[in-house]
């Protein structure tokens, strides 16, 4: 297989992470959760009550902020610093807040040349909002993954379930639809469909049969290069 570069995008809850990281597993690639790195920013800002409406502050923070991954047979962790947050930076107060930081463009810019950095050498599967429009626009593979906002909501609701978490379904619809709202029409890199993206609606699919579909898309683009 050769080093191809994978863009998945799509809105929040489509099931983007865990199915790039099984294709990442599969290929032997990379994997990297661009919302990862938004989240933790968004987590520093909060932890260091730098204002979440202060672009400069916020490009500031993120200029001294190292943001990694560990590759773990289990679960990819995340490290702000030499901190672990991979659990933290998917707390309601970080979910409630990210798409405002992430709405800045000097965070965008930043955050964008550290991804291309990673994707440089090729073998990345990477997963967002813009990976086949802006960060990646030359990756050989571009995925744009769907569901309704009503099947996001209840696996979303599902998982919290599992998690003890008691939250209701009706609230997590209309909060999906509210992200949907912030991401999509941001004025930079709103979430949008690179125009040679591969639509996946996912709503009637099992994760094994998406990512089925996507190897198999990566398979053939692999037998023309
Ligand atoms: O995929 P996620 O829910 O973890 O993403 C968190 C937020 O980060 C989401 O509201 C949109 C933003 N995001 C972005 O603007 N660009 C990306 N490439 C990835 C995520």
């Amino acid at each position: 297989m050769n080093k191809i570069n994978v863009a998945i995008d799509g809105p929040a809850s489509a099931g983007k992470s865990t199915i790039a990281k099984k294709v990442a597993e599969e290929l032997g690639f990379i994997y990297l959760d661009t919302g990862a790195m938004y989240r933790t920013l968004t987590y520093a800002a909060l932890a260091k009550q730098v204002s979440l409406e202060d672009e400069e502050a916020l490009y500031r923070l993120l200029r001294e902020t190292e943001i990694t991954f560990s590759a773990g047979k289990e679960k990819q962790h995340v490290y702000l610093n030499a901190a672990d947050v991979t659990e933290i930076i998917r707390s309601e107060d970080v979910t409630q807040n990210v798409s405002l930081v992430s709405s800045f463009a000097k965070v965008r810019k930043e955050m964008v040349a550290r991804q291309k950095e990673i994707a440089k050498s090729g073998g990345v599967v990477m997963d967002g909002r813009d990976i086949g429009t802006v960060v990646l626009p030359q990756a050989e593979v571009k995925i744009f993954m769907t569901a309704t906002a009503e099947e996001r909501a209840l696996r979303r609701y599902k998982e919290n379930v599992a998690k003890g978490i008691n939250t209701s379904l009706e609230e997590l619809t209309e909060d999906m639809r509210r992200r949907d709202h912030l991401d999509s029409t941001r004025a930079i890199s709103p979430l949008k469909r690179a125009d040679d993206a591969i639509e996946l609606d996912s709503t009637h699919l099992t994760i094994d049969e998406v990512v089925q579909e996507i190897l198999a898309v990566i398979t053939q683009k692999n037998k023309t290069l």
